[in-house]
């Protein structure tokens, strides 16, 4: 990876395995740096309605992070009620997804920040039409992935099948990071991380701890800064997006 990069599209081997709080992270830290960093959730499901319109979560909460004044309808053009795959809760909900339409939003926002970081939907095959998969809306933005993997039993699994496919589709991956979003023990954990880096040329660039209070570290910027530089090796994740010296 010696190109400059754009920006980043972090994916997950799951949904609910902590992509939202990674990409805050980083997008707080890089703001910290001085990046100018610009946001993306382009397909959100299962939003609240409260009545009206859905409310994409990650999406406002991304925005908040990047302190950006972007219309929140370019940061998220597609939002659903159903707690479905993107394609699927399209279709139920009579919605036709445009990836171009979205490759549009994402270069208007591209040309107005130095930096963007993208919020992919659950894993990475994640249906966004009739026989199309996510990895067509990444070959559209041409950036590289950041793949967020669960750090308990099962992962190693998910993580090397989603890495194979981003090898064999020549997708490039910045980088894993290993995130542990429940309570629970796992004597797995331990290794989990160290096999995946033996049996990949993809580098770990970290494990994010579980959190107790999550909520509180959320919406504490600060705090998030600190667990994120603290747990991820921001310097060889520069260095993957060619960013050193930014
Ligand atoms: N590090 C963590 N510590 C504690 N709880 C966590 C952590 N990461 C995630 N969670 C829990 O898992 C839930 C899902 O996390 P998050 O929304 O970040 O996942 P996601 O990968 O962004 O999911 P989606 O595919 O819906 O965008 C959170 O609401 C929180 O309850
Ligand atoms: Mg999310």
């Amino acid at each position: 990876m010696s190109m400059k990069a754009d920006g980043i599209f972090i994916t997950g081997t799951d949904t609910g395995v902590g992509k939202t709080l990674i990409a805050a992270g980083l997008v707080a830290v890089l703001k910290d740096q001085g990046i100018d960093v610009g946001v993306m959730k382009p397909l959100e499901s299962g939003a609240p309605s409260f009545g009206s319109a859905p409310i994409p979560r990650d999406a406002l909460y991304l925005k908040e992070i990047a302190g950006v004044h972007d219309d929140l309808d370019l940061i998220n053009p597609y939002c659903f009620q159903s707690q479905l795959a993107p394609g699927v809760a399209a279709e139920k909900e009579g919605v036709q997804i445009d990836l171009l339409r979205i490759k549009g939003m994402y270069d208007e926002l591209k040309g107005r920040h130095q930096f963007m970081v993208v919020e992919g939907a659950g894993g990475l095959l994640v249906p966004v039409a009739q026989g199309v998969l996510l990895p067509e809306l990444i070959k559209l933005m041409d950036l590289p992935l950041l793949l967020v993997a669960r750090s308990s039993l099962g992962t190693i699994n998910h993580t090397l099948l989603s890495l194979f496919y981003c090898q064999q589709e020549g997708l490039e991956v910045a980088g894993v990071i290993m995130s542990k979003s429940t309570p629970d023990a796992d004597p797995s954990e331990e290794s989990n991380a160290q096999v995946v880096t033996q049996l990949s040329a993809v580098p770990l660039l970290g494990s994010f701890p579980y959190l107790r209070d999550y909520g509180g570290v959320r919406g504490n910027r600060a705090f998030l800064v600190q667990i994120f530089t603290e747990h991820i090796d921001m310097e060889k994740l520069l260095e993957r997006l060619g960013l050193t010296g930014c």
